[in-house]
């Protein structure tokens, strides 16, 4: 079976960052956990939990020790929080995350209305609109947009994540909401190369293997971008590879999220390759 991997595939700078931070933290002589799953990949999550890395979901869980804020980031209240309870700290913040939480920080405290596009849910939102402010509002959708009342002051950032496309269609709409708008374009490239190279792949193969956790937006949006080009299978381990889809197959991609760990693709890549014999 002819397989091909995607230019650009798998770990991104920040997640390579974080396992590591998560990783030279471990230390059997005192509690250790991360807040939140450090990356959203089960497998990885078990990794780290068999080396004493565990994960809490609030700092009220934890009275000593130390924690680790994940890639995605957090709003300032969690580290008053971290302080006041006396753990120690290990911030695996992303730098570009960083970035745009300080870049909206900046914004609200000039005077402008804080806008983020990007996913409601989203950790990351999440913790940048805590940066930003009560007054700060998250937009998804060029509809959302058009909704929005003129403002004298308007600053926008993105979700790092967040599709350039999408950002420069809502941005267009809200270039007619205010006299004085800042644009600041805080996405990663990490993102767009992963993202163009799928699309690349997905038009030379017959069928694209995406590999990433299901709860992974990135992983997930990789394979709705493949399906507009050619089947896709989305698989958070080897296991899941079925049979009857590699009928009448003859050439197979693969492609994986920004968290997905390179032993699994290896596996992946492998049994596809191998996959007459089966
Ligand atoms: Fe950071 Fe970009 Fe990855 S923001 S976590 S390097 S996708």
């Amino acid at each position: 079976m002819e397989v091909i991997l995607a230019d650009d595939y798998g770990f991104c700078y920040g997640v390579k960052r974080a396992i590591k931070i998560a990783k030279d933290s471990a230390d059997l002589s005192k509690k250790v956990c991360s807040l939140g799953p450090i990356i959203h990949n089960p497998q990885m999550v078990k990794s780290l939990a068999d080396k004493g890395i565990g994960v809490v979901e609030e700092v009220e869980d934890m009275n000593c020790g130390k924690i680790i804020i994940r890639s995605h980031g957090v709003g300032p209240s969690v580290y008053e929080k971290i302080q006041a309870r006396g753990l120690e700290l290990a911030d695996a913040t992303c730098p570009h995350v960083k970035k745009a939480q300080m870049s909206a920080k900046k914004l609200a405290d000039e005077g402008y209305k804080v806008i983020i596009i990007g996913e409601k849910e989203h950790p990351e939102v999440i913790s940048i609109k805590k940066w930003a402010g009560e007054n700060a509002l998250v937009l998804c959708t060029e509809e959302e947009a058009s909704n929005i009342s003129f403002v004298p002051r308007l600053g926008i950032v993105a979700q790092t994540t967040f599709s350039a496309d999408k950002f420069n269609k809502i941005v267009s709409i809200l270039l007619n909401k205010s006299y004085d708008i800042r644009i600041l374009r805080t996405i990663c490239t990490a993102t767009n190369k992963r993202q163009s190279a799928a699309i690349k792949l997905a038009k030379e193969v017959d069928m694209v293997i995406v590999i990433g956790g299901r709860n992974s937006a990135n992983t997930t949006r990789l394979a709705q971008i493949c399906a507009e080009h050619c089947v896709v299978h989305h698989i958070e381990t080897v296991d899941e590879l079925q049979d009857d889809w590699f009928n009448n197959i003859k050439k197979i991609g693969i492609t994986a999220g920004a968290s997905t760990p390179d032993w699994i693709i290896k596996e992946v890549y492998e049994k596809c390759k191998t996959w007459q014999a089966y």
